[in-house]
């Protein structure tokens, strides 16, 4: 009777297995611990394929399957077509998927230091904000998500943020009266409308076309290339030149995957992604610029461009948010952004 509690229980224990197989990094083959492992991977983001972050992960995917020989498998799934901003972490957590490189401002629910792309005037540019997460805080920020089983592994730039509205040209704190911004989402976004006068709300990415489209929000903040990439000038009618604030990403993986491996893999995938980080790094700038360019051809919206008088009123405005965030934030964390910074 024993004996055959056991078989069953075997026998469950490998259905189980199997099925859960289907979800995580699926692996197959013999490895005796020196051999590249067979596996594929997934990696999940929720913005369209002419941007610095697919290219990143193109570049990626390319170099780990090359490099294994075609035994590691990197399935890209861009435009929120496998997860979105909803669900996709939590997915990680559970291993159903191996990378995301979420906007690191959609993390501050779990520390509120991934605020920092989100401080008003911080960073002028990416090698500013490349800066400031490779440095020691920096990296500490990005590895506090290791109780819950998550490892960040490397920073990739999108580029400065500017907003588009459907109501007016704005180029002064005071046109923002009223309006409403869909963000990215923390507090620090929420308090910088507030300062403006302005509402905010935050929307998953996926969902913003439609809710730009149907009059949700007004408005909303993002880099060129997520402007132009996913047409958000079809629907608005104005955008300032403002880079007030960041898009700025992280790979991040499941500690349990990452541990996973064995050194021969392990070795292709870091290699691989150090790759990323290089072309995502490189190409952020002009893919931006592209950007800028293919809207103002398409000549959907009104482009402001402010002088510095104006940037400088608005960087007054917004001043008082770096002393209501300090003890959240850490004045520690601002005076390694600002070092970064000069
Ligand atoms: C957004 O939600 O607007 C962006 O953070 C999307 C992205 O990943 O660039």
């Amino acid at each position: 009777m024993k004996k055959h509690i056991l078989t069953l229980s075997l026998l469950i224990s490998a259905v189980v297995l199997v099925a859960c197989g289907d979800d995580e990094a699926t692996t197959s083959g013999e490895s005796n611990g020196d051999d590249v492992e067979e596996m594929t991977i997934k990696f999940s983001h929720v913005v369209a394929e002419n941007t610095p972050k697919h290219q990143g992960a193109l570049a990626m995917k390319e170099y780990i399957e090359k490099e294994s020989d075609g035994a590691i498998e990197v399935e890209i799934y861009p435009n929120s077509s496998l997860f979105g901003d909803q669900d996709e972490y939590q997915n990680l957590v559970s291993n159903n998927v191996q990378f995301i490189a979420p906007d690191l401002s959609k993390f501050v629910g779990n520390n509120p230091q991934f605020n920092v792309p989100s401080l008003p005037f911080m960073f002028d540019n990416d090698e500013e904000a490349i800066k400031f997460w490779d440095g020691e805080k920096g990296q500490e920020i990005l590895g506090s998500l290791e109780g819950d089983g998550v490892v960040g592994l490397s920073m990739w730039p999108n580029g400065g943020k500017h907003v588009t509205n459907n109501e007016r040209p704005i180029d002064s704190p005071d046109d923002f009266e009223g309006l409403k911004f869909r963000t990215q989402g923390g507090q620090v976004l929420e308090a910088v409308y507030a300062a403006l006068g302005a509402g905010s709300e935050s929307i998953p990415f996926g969902e913003l076309y439609t809710a730009l489209d149907q009059g949700v929000v007004e408005g909303q903040e993002n880099t060129f290339s997520n402007i132009e990439s996913k047409k958000f000038d079809e629907v608005q009618k104005y955008m300032t030149v403002m880079n007030h604030t960041r898009v700025d990403y992280a790979i991040f993986t499941n500690t349990e995957f990452w541990e996973s491996m064995n050194d021969a893999t392990k070795e292709i995938v870091e290699a691989g992604i150090d790759e990323g980080t290089e072309v995502a790094r490189e190409e952020a700038k002009s893919l931006n610029e592209k950007a800028l360019e293919l809207i103002r051809e398409r000549g959907q919206v009104e482009i402001i461009e402010l002088t510095p008088e104006q940037i400088e009123e608005f960087r007054t405005t917004l001043e008082p948010i770096y002393d209501e965030f300090e003890d959240e934030i850490g004045a520690d964390v601002y005076e390694a952004a600002r070092e970064a910074a000069k």
